[in-house]
């Protein structure tokens, strides 16, 4: 039985919250919020009593083996490495910090304490995920040497904290780039870095003057706070000569939103978004392949409940954990490095 801990108990945590309960061998123990109303309504929700305004209180409980971290983006590597330290395994969202450094002492904490650490990298635990992955691992596509990904809002700058980029780093990029960039290069192989291009632009703000059409909006959205971009645009270059060319926005005069994961190989090639497809040759022939399968699509909830009993599993019985610190690390390294190349206008070597 795994006692867990919930910290930052807001939108995602729901996410988190429901697959613990449908887990057997999970007893969700306590949770935390800094903000008091909405850790008391959670609390009475869900029936949780061990109740904690600040993270720290938790920690020093010792019947709490692990945790998830589902706060702002600030607080991700501080509670990370506090909760390490503290002996416990850690769940923690995307991203995994704000910056590089973070990332660094995350990842060293993880080794000196030899707790799990797993990143929220729920793209990879979807079940259309899962199928794709068989593929390349038996090598069906041949090695992968391009990627293309695309998340475009045309209305959807959340606010609040996502658009202060004192607690979350950055916009578009770090909410939306960080699993569109990482689906992909999880495919690829995880080839290394080895440099960037990227453009921000923030021309748009968050455009809460749009009438007639509703987004979704943060818990504290504020229309006078923004200060993010609203655009990011890369090419992330790899040691093994692939390369990703990725776009998101929150906001951008496009006509419709678009959301895609394309994936080019030496052998064959593969969309996992919108849907799932396989694209092929034999006999001379291209062959376009749907998987008949329940979904095609990402399934929020499925993928999470699968984030959730990997987690599980990775801390009691000790299965490989496919979404470790390091990988948290490189995702951050390329962010960090697109960010400083749009900021000095030129390419930057990682
Ligand atoms: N995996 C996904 O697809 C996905 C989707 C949405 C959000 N997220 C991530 O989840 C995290 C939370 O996002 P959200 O949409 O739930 O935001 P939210 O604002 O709805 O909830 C965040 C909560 O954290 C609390 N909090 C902030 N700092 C804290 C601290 N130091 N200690 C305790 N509580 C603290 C806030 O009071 C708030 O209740 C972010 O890192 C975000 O990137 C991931």
């Amino acid at each position: 039985m795994l006692k867990v801990g919930v910290i930052g108990v807001g939108s995602i945590s729901d996410h988190h919250i429901k697959p613990y309960l449908a887990n057997e061998q999970v007893e969700l123990f306590a949770l935390s919020d800094i903000n008091e109303a909405r850790l008391i309504a959670k609390g009475a929700f869900h029936g949780v009593t061990e109740l904690y305004s600040d993270y720290r209180e938790l920690l020093k409980n010792e019947a709490i083996d692990a945790v998830s971290i589902c706060t702002w983006n600030n607080a991700h590597a501080e509670i990370a490495i506090a909760a390490l330290e503290a002996g416990k395994h850690v769940l923690v969202e995307k991203p995994l910090s704000m910056t590089v450094k973070e990332a660094e002492a995350v990842e060293a904490a993880v080794e000196k304490t030899g707790k799990v650490l797993q990143v929220g990298f729920v793209r990879r635990h979807g079940d259309n995920a899962k199928l794709l992955k068989t593929f390349i691992d038996n090598d069906e596509l041949g090695e992968i040497y391009y990627a293309k990904t695309s998340c475009i809002r045309r209305l959807g700058n959340p606010g609040g904290w996502f658009s202060d980029s004192s607690r979350s780093g950055g916009g578009p990029l770090i909410d939306l780039g960080v699993h569109m960039i990482d689906i992909c290069w999880y495919f690829m192989g995880k080839p290394r870095p080895v440099s960037v291009s990227g453009n921000t632009y923030n021309k748009l703000g968050n455009r809460s003057n749009i009438k007639n059409l509703s987004f979704y909006k943060a818990a504290d959205y504020d229309p006078h706070l923004s200060d993010v971009e609203d655009l990011t645009n890369a090419i992330i270059r790899f040691e093994n000569g692939a390369s990703i060319l990725v776009d998101v926005s929150y906001t951008l005069h496009a006509k419709q939103d678009e959301l895609y994961v394309k994936l080019f190989g030496e052998k064959g090639g593969a969309e996992i978004e919108p849907e799932l497809a396989i694209v092929a040759e034999k006999y001379n022939t291209i062959l376009n392949v749907t998987p008949q399968i329940d979904n095609l699509s990402f399934d929020f909830e499925k993928a999470f409940q699968n984030e959730i009993n990997h987690f599980v599993s990775s801390c009691l019985d000790g299965t490989e954990n496919i979404a470790p610190v390091s990988d948290g690390v490189q995702v951050m390294k390329m962010l960090n490095a697109i960010y400083e190349s749009a900021k000095l206008g030129k390419e930057v070597y990682l």
